[in-house]
């Protein structure tokens, strides 16, 4: 039976027909307690629901539609490690990788928490001969560069986090650039391989898989470099500037990297869950090791509030129901992630992947095609930036979107007052925007003397996260604030959000598609591709002969 079948759903559909006859002035008017009754918070973090587009009456109801869900028992079958991964028969154990030392669970007979230590202690060792400059380059030299090379969940998250934790580098670190690349054709590694020294460089091969087509083809890019920079056998050049960061040790050292210089995690971490394990290994290279297990205690301590906090003021699932709300029952399609930090960058493409490729799905578990909207389209940008770019549409558009305004209170407590300043306008920046997305133009007494181009209509929702400050626990708490909503939405849901299937063919496509580049017969391939495939050959020279059949 599909979840639009239940009580609770019914109850949710109903209650929006009058929902969407209202505007959130009109609540805001009604309820002077509003925002005291819809915010809620863990000691570092806030969030303030009170721009949403409803009423403690849906919150009620929205939590009832949990319940017919089974989300508790689903809740705990995640931190037990059952398999909620069906499709790869696997758990999803992201939560184990930020379990204290002396916490334990056994997974098939084997304590895993003392695994991830094991593992996590690897990896401090690893890098405290960095740090210590105790790893040399082919011809002695320490190492001042490391280059991470991954892709999806294996840049995403640590490449977030070192942007968001920069100011965090201890005095170990300083000597290390860390630098990303993840970009297939090799535009980011070119620019960089121009500015580096081949000898003081160390390459991280970040791959869950390590058969990440992307992540191999600029691997080899770098190991061509630096075997052509310094003349030494390629034996020499893996021992001393690859390290190998896999779930799969067999495939890293048939590629050249020994045993000794991969770090190890498992198959029941998912890419887009991984950055806690060492796939963080960059992380702990540019924030020191110290500050990367505060990230994981920020973490745990919001997978202990989402174990165990009653639904109604659990964080997670309020700002998951609070989503499908907005998608479900009121039909807007359209997330804006809007963080008003320059720090927090990467946090929209770190969130894009987390949320559309683990719930941008439309089979259920059943295996049913659904009969109801799943994830809706996600993107962000800085949000002042975006005030610059994007914001037109959001104030005058004729789309509905669901905003997420985040921003730490405090910022620039030690530096100079101009900098302060600067801060403080950037939160009346962000207050103001989603006063006047909530509110529209009614704001100001004479608005509706305004002609219709300058009005605003308000009514666009916001969620507001309002961080103390912006440190390794906080941010660890944000992340982890924001993977639990995304399984508590797959619960709602009934999808699998720890696969994702709809990757696989287009990497099939693409091979084949490779190998057909310099063929002169291309007939089987619709006309487009075809045509295209015509194009590149005849400003490439490529073409084996001239019998191209482009239409
Ligand atoms: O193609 C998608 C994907 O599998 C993501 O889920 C994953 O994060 C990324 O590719 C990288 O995979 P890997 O770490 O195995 O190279």
């Amino acid at each position: 039976m599909s979840i639009t079948s239940s009580a609770a759903w019914q109850a949710l559909q109903q209650h929006a027909e009058q929902a969407k006859q209202s505007h959130i002035k009109d609540m805001f008017a009604e309820q002077p307690a509003r925002f005291s009754e819809l915010s809620f918070h863990t000691d570092n973090l806030l969030l303030d629901l009170s721009k949403q587009r409803f009423q403690l009456t849906t919150v009620y109801l929205l939590v009832q539609l949990a319940k017919t869900q089974k989300l508790p028992a689903k809740i705990k079958a995640m931190f037990d490690g059952e398999i909620l991964n069906p499709s790869e028969n696997r758990p999803a154990l992201h939560t184990a990788l930020r379990q204290p030392k002396d916490n334990t669970l056994s997974l098939n007979g084997t304590d895993i928490v003392a695994d991830v230590h094991q593992s996590l202690d690897a990896m401090a060792q690893l890098a405290d001969r960095i740090h210590q400059q105790q790893w040399r380059g082919y011809n002695g030299s320490p190492i001042q560069n490391i280059v991470n090379i991954g892709v999806g969940g294996s840049d995403l998250g640590p490449l977030m986090c070192c942007k968001a934790l920069a100011e965090w580098v201890p005095e170990e670190a300083k000597q290390l650039n860390v630098h990303f690349v993840s970009s297939m054709d090799g535009s980011q590694l070119e620019r960089l391989l121009h500015k580096l020294e081949p000898a003081s460089t160390l390459f991280i091969i970040s791959s869950k898989s390590f058969s990440t087509i992307d992540t191999l083809a600029n691997a080899k890019t770098a190991r061509e470099w630096l075997i052509n920079a310094s003349g030494a056998p390629a034996e020499i050049i893996n021992q001393h500037h690859f390290i190998g960061v896999t779930s799969k040790p067999e495939k890293a050292e048939s590629w050249g990297i020994p045993i000794a210089n991969q770090l190890h995690f498992w198959d029941w971490t998912g890419g887009r869950y991984s950055l806690w394990s060492v796939i963080g290994f960059p992380i702990a290279l540019h924030i020191g090791v110290k500050n990367f297990h505060r990230l994981l205690a920020g973490a745990h301590k919001m997978d202990e509030h989402f174990r165990t906090s009653e639904l109604n003021s659990n964080l997670p699932v309020l700002l998951a129901l609070t989503d499908i709300w907005n998608i479900n029952f009121l039909d807007i399609h359209a997330h804006a992630i809007l963080p008003y930090d320059g720090r927090l960058s990467h946090l929209p493409a770190y969130l894009e992947q987390l949320e559309m490729e683990s719930n941008g799905k439309n089979v259920s578990l059943d295996g049913k095609v659904t009969d109801y909207r799943t994830c809706p389209i996600l993107w962000g940008e800085i949000g002042s930036n975006a005030q610059h770019a994007f914001y037109q549409l959001l104030h005058q558009g004729t789309e509905a979107v669901m905003c997420d305004f985040i921003v730490p209170a405090e910022r620039y407590q030690q530096a100079s007052e101009e900098l302060q300043q600067q801060h403080q306008l950037a939160l009346a920046n962000c207050l103001a925007q989603s006063r006047l997305l909530a509110l529209g133009d009614s704001i100001f007494e004479s608005a509706d003397q305004a002609p219709a181009y300058k009005r605003y209509q308000g009514n666009q929702p916001s969620s507001t996260i309002m961080l103390k400050s912006l440190d390794p626990e906080t941010l660890g708490e944000l992340i982890a604030l924001y993977e639990h909503k995304v399984f508590v939405q797959s619960v709602i849901w009934n999808i699998n959000p720890f696969d994702q299937w709809g990757v696989e063919l287009g990497k099939v496509i693409a091979t084949d598609l490779l190998s057909q580049f310099n063929s002169d017969d291309t007939s089987q391939l619709d006309s487009s591709t075809a045509g295209l495939i015509d194009f590149i050959q005849s400003n490439t020279g490529s073409r084996k002969t001239d019998g191209g059949n482009a239409e």
